[in-house]
């Protein structure tokens, strides 16, 4: 594989100059040196360090051959490149590296990922999968085992090509793995193995399956323990709008459950969504030493315009997310290490709003908005930012939805729309608190209730950020830190 990653790394060092000063280059969020990437993969600690793998094509900005791009951290806060840890190379990845996950073992880092082979033109059925395995002793080389560990799928009420996206844990001293699957008449579904020496996998079942609006396809499952519950995230493709919920294209969601580890069955309640914004997909976690579940995801959408393909680059990774069990939900947070980044601060107390305000030094293109805000006597209450003479991207709280709705049909360049998302305010506080990045949007609402996120491509002169209030609102109080 040496030489395939020799190219790959030639190509990218070639682009990455022209890349990393465009106005859209994200400057705190993982992203490709140059052209493309989706999903996160092999998140995992090693040797102290966080290891994030990501799904890659260094030869163009577009959807391709994929390889494993890597990047490494020591506080998950500021990342560093390293080379292209995994390229196709073999008779069974002949036509891509995809996604999979990493553990470490016996003081080796093992990738345990999907080789993929297009048997001819039609990508949906013309393909084999197979599950194989990389290992590394110092978490950079990694030497391929050649013969996939999975060869094929299962018998049973399972499709014989479309099982991918293997996720590796260890409990009480053996291996488990789930795999994203469909049936044969395309329902979304995922399959447990097991193993003693992530080499010899034994199927086990189908884990997780769900009557009604499913979707067709589940792909990238994670399966981990977290408060009283299992938890399985994952994220099927062509689940259908119900209500405000399921607009985008595919969804990342979340189940809670028990996983009974002696028949490899999941029994679990319904879909819940991890994020409800445009762009998120195919999240992956690990504990981190503190026993902490962090997630990652992508910070885009398959089949969305993306405006940056243009200029050589395209996909990003989301801050590092931390979910945390709260009855029958998870919140979901901003990895509190994030406040490393904060440069200069302004802040204000206790004021309100009626018409449009601004406030001195709060605007920008790469920053961190807190906003507290009492919404007793007001009907609506919005946050423009990103905002110029044309442009702005705006968030929305209207009492008589109780909703919070995100709206880009003015924030620029390719994208559109609106998300909306149900909020608790019987407190009579909302909060908000966004970060922004050049060409993104994080919204975290009411302490992780709820999390929306938007790429959007505005001019680099749209920088203003506008309150708004329906009614009178009361920003009780409002932080804002330049981001570095
Ligand atoms: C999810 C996905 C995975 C696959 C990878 C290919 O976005 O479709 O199922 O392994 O991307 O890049």
């Amino acid at each position: 594989m040496e030489k395939e990653i020799q190219v790959a790394e030639a190509s990218i060092q070639e682009m990455e100059p022209r890349v990393q000063a465009h106005k859209w280059y994200p400057r705190f969020h993982v992203a490709p040196r140059a052209y493309w990437m989706n999903d996160p993969n092999g998140f995992s600690y090693f040797n102290g360090e966080y290891h994030l793998f990501y799904q890659h094509h260094p030869f163009s900005p577009e959807w391709g051959p994929m390889h494993w791009g890597h990047v490494v951290s020591r506080d998950l806060v500021h990342w560093e490149h390293l080379p292209v840890a995994l390229a196709p190379s073999t008779e069974d990845d002949a036509d891509g590296c995809f996604s999979g996950s990493a553990i470490e073992v016996n003081g080796k880092l093992v990738a345990m990922y999907t080789g993929n082979v297009w048997t001819g033109p039609d990508h949906d059925t013309d393909l084999k999968q197979v599950q194989m395995i990389a290992e590394s002793s110092d978490g950079i080389h990694f030497t391929k085992r050649v013969e996939p560990v999975i060869n094929e799928a299962p018998e049973g009420d399972i499709h014989p090509y479309h099982f991918r996206d293997p996720k590796v844990w260890e409990h009480n001293g053996t291996y488990y793995c789930v795999l994203g699957s469909r049936t044969k008449d395309h329902q979304g579904q995922v399959l447990l193995y097991r193993s003693d020496d992530l080499l010899n996998w034994a199927f086990m079942a189908v884990a997780a399956k769900k009557e009604g609006n499913g979707g067709f396809m589940w792909e990238c499952p994670d399966l981990f323990h977290l408060g009283e519950h299992d938890v399985l995230v994952m994220s099927p493709q062509g689940v259908k709008p119900e209500g405000e919920k399921f607009h985008n294209l595919h969804q990342a969601v979340y189940v809670l459950g028990e996983l009974e580890y002696g028949t490899g069955t999941f029994t679990h309640g319904d879909f819940h969504m991890l994020d409800a914004g445009f762009d998120f997909y195919a999240p992956q976690t690990l504990e981190d030493p503190e026993g902490r579940r962090v997630m990652i995801g992508w910070m885009d959408m398959w089949e969305s315009e993306m405006p940056t393909q243009a200029h050589g680059f395209c996909g990003a990774m989301t801050i590092p997310r931390v979910l945390v069990p709260d009855g029958d939900r998870l919140l979901v947070q901003p990895l509190p290490e994030l406040a490393e980044l904060r440069r200069e601060a302004v802040s204000y107390e206790n004021q309100p709003v009626t018409a449009k305000q601004t406030f001195d030094s709060v605007n920008g293109t790469c920053l961190e908005l807190r906003v507290e805000v009492n919404i007793k006597n007001a009907d609506a209450f919005r946050v423009n930012f990103r905002s110029g003479s044309e442009e702005k991207t705006v968030l929305r709280w209207d009492k008589k939805d109780a909703a919070v709705t995100l709206d880009r049909t003015k924030s620029g360049a390719g994208v559109s729309g609106t998300r909306t998302v149900k909020v608790n305010t019987e407190s009579d506080i909302l909060k908000f608190r966004l970060f922004l990045d050049q060409s993104s949007a994080e919204i975290f609402i009411n302490d992780g209730e709820a999390v929306m996120t938007a790429r959007i491509y505005p001019e680099e002169t749209s920088d203003g950020i506008e309150f708004e209030a329906e009614g009178e609102a009361v920003i009780e109080r409002l932080e804002k830190w330049e981001l570095h």
